[in-house]
């Protein structure tokens, strides 16, 4: 119906609904020209679609079967196969015109810049993956990483990736406790930092913070250093050296084999908050993650060799680690890094990055949006941006006045926005347009090619059109994620049980008429600040490491440009005064633990915290209590 109209549809039909039609130049260049016609194909043999795929990169050895479903729902792709995601996000380009193309052009926050060819990207993870042999770094060992938005951290992925390593990127926005539990989950030997990063004008002091991390764990025996800041930082004999120094030795030769590696093989760890405290790893593969992201990245942001792409998001996030780093590079395209906060030292600064490099794709999310909105539309307006041509968001629902916003004051009303609906655990977009798909505010539109979603009750039966229920997504896709590291009853137990055979995503959804999916929120206890994914366990775990308080809970209340903020309720310890000064405390206590992003909102004392009669914490009633809602079915709720 809607693709009806937007090929044969009047201009008046076109004007008159709430549906945004792409132009005819959109339309004219796309990948997919014919949604409708793609995805019928798609559906009939979805295997056959995604070998199709696979076909457009480079295999060391082709595999036999495309999907192995017989150990549900550990589900293998590309079996037999062998690859590694560098052969074709970097050596393949090498003998083509690529070569001397831009992958990456880089911005620092204090103005210094560099661009980096695929060639020069070759030489310099090269020389990396060297040093990461020498250090004693072997196929299947895990590295973690934990640095600012510097190209270092691009090329140290690039490099582990290569050598068969399995690297483990913590968010430099993360804290101590963050940092040291990922460490430990991943029993890391190697740690590869940065002395600092800049961010607002201040530097973030990331060694200081591993050196902290790194007294919880005995597990780290090497740590390399990027210098960034200058700032004098501890050294410590015999553990820590200088990424430059080590670059700089007769070991860092550029030449380097990428390891041959089966298409099952982990590519790497990525943590992530889910319902209990302990930080979960989901493991992502060579082979199926490749075949997933560079064609959901071709198809979606319809990307061409002409193109400028920038992810506006941190590459320590699945956002990055797809979007920003391996998705791209395997397009060949080249991308856009800027390192640092999107308001310094003007409210422009992102604009400025996009008039200066001529960036034609610009994927962020809806909370940067909104908060770069409330500076007005004169600074988007005094920069030239018509170099863009479509736009992208991720992260959490986009409000369809954050929608308008991007799309009258960004996009000109010219870019088509990719609102794309995936996780951490799904590796690449699941719901999302392509170029030619008629847009809605706010919903972001349809399954992928091959993806079948659903909107459930609890009783597993599809609600009907229009009324809210659970998420789920009823078949495998290359880039889901194979297990949680170490715990694949957790896998089971978290993604494929509510639901047997089905996968949970942990979000509440619509389905309209039209066969349109909008996203409501999480319904577990996951709360998305700012588009981060954080854990009600997390901040209650590291507010009750602190010597004052006794119990805690944490819940999520929304938040005009937060999206969501973290609220908590907190039961002191005998001796300890509810005061302002000790709220602040504990406030400031969560941010070292786990990270600025992290600090609660707002901290409320209180004597004891509703519970059921098994001793769980009623957050839902918390949340209701704190917005002034009906408190729903308390029959649970112990005396
Ligand atoms: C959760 C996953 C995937 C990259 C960043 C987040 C929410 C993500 C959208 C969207 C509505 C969205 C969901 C999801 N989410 N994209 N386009 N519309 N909600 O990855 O940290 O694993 O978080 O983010 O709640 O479950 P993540």
């Amino acid at each position: 119906m809607l693709e009806q109209v937007a090929r044969n549809g009047t201009a008046a039909e076109k004007e008159n609904s709430n549906v945004y039609y792409p132009s005819a130049d959109i339309a004219d260049r796309a990948h997919v020209a014919d949604w409708e016609a793609v995805a019928q194909e798609a559906q009939q043999d979805p295997p056959k679609f995604w070998a199709e795929r696979a076909e457009e990169l480079g295999w060391y050895q082709k595999w036999r079967t495309v999907l192995d479903d017989n150990d549900k729902p550990f589900y293998k792709w590309f079996v037999g196969g062998r690859t590694n995601i560098v052969h074709n996000a970097i050596d393949r380009h090498l003998q083509t015109f690529r070569k001397n193309k831009l992958a990456f052009i880089w911005q620092g926050e204090d103005g210094s810049e560099h661009s980096m060819s695929f060639f020069s990207l070759n030489r310099e993870v090269s020389k990396f993956a060297n040093v990461l042999k020498a250090l004693g770094a072997r196929k299947g060992d895990r590295v973690t990483i934990y640095m600012g938005r510097v190209l270092e951290l691009p090329i140290a992925m690039l490099a582990c990736a290569k050598i068969g390593a399995v690297h483990s990127v913590v968010y430099g926005g993360f804290s101590v406790e963050a940092l040291h539990s990922r460490i430990e989950d991943s029993q890391s030997r190697i740690l590869i930092t940065c002395d600092g990063a800049f961010l607002n004008g201040k530097v973030v002091e990331l060694k200081q913070i591993v050196d902290e991390a790194l007294k919880r764990t005995a597990a780290v025996e090497t740590v390399v250093v990027y210098k960034r800041t200058g700032k004098p930082v501890h050294m410590e004999e015999g553990r820590d050296y200088w990424w430059h120094e080590l670059m700089a030795l007769p070991i860092a030769s550029p030449k380097c084999e990428t390891e041959q590696m089966d298409a099952e093989d982990p590519l790497f760890l990525l943590y992530t908050s889910g319902t209990t405290g302990r930080p979960k790893a989901l493991v992502h593969t060579h082979g199926g993650y490749s075949v997933g992201t560079y064609t959901t990245f071709k198809y979606v942001f319809d990307i061409n060799d002409e193109d400028r792409y920038w992810c506006a998001a941190d590459p320590g996030w699945i956002t990055g680690h797809s979007y920003i780093v391996y998705a791209p590079l395997m397009n060949g395209a080249t991308s856009v890094i800027y390192e640092g906060a999107p308001t310094f030292p003007y409210p422009d600064r992102w604009w400025r990055i996009v008039e200066k490099y001529g960036v034609t794709i610009l994927y962020t999310a809806p909370t940067a949006i909104r908060g770069l909105m409330r500076f007005g539309e004169a600074w988007p307006n005094r920069c030239d941006l018509s170099s863009l041509r479509l736009l992208g968001s991720v992260g959490e629902p986009i409000n369809p006045e954050a929608w308008r916003w991007y799309y009258k004051n960004i996009g000109k009303e010219r870019c088509p926005i990719m609102d794309t609906w995936w996780q951490t655990e799904t590796g690449m977009f699941m719901i999302t347009p392509t170029p030619t798909v008629p847009l809605k505010p706010g919903s972001a539109t349809r399954p992928f090619f091959t993806i079948q979603a659903e909107v459930l009750d609890d009783h597993g039966h599809p609600v009907p059109s229009n009324e809210e229920g659970y998420l789920v997504v009823t078949t495998p896709w290359p880039a889901m994620a194979r297990t949680v590291y170490k715990d694949p009853d957790r896998y089971v137990d978290t993604y494929w049980s509510k639901y047997p055979g089905k996968y949970f995503t942990g979000d509440s959804a619509r389905r309209d008429e039209d066969g349109y999916f909008w996203i409501i929120g999480r319904v577990d206890d996951v709360i998305k600040v700012s588009g981060y994914r954080l854990g009600t366990a997390e901040v209650e775990s590291a507010l009750v490491s602190h010597p004052a308080v006794a119990e805690a809970a944490a819940i999520g209340l929304p938040h005009e440009i937060k999206g969501n903020a973290i609220y908590t309720y907190v039961i002191l310890r005998g001796g300890f005064e509810p005061t302002e000064k000790l709220a602040e405390e504990l406030r400031q206590h969560v941010g070292t633990e786990l990270g600025p992003i992290a600090k609660p909102e707002h901290i409320e004392f209180v004597p004891k915290l509703p519970k059921t009669r098994s001793g769980k914490i009623m957050r839902r009633l918390l949340k209701a209590r704190a917005q002034g809602l009906p408190e729903g079915d308390i029959s649970t709720l112990e005396e």
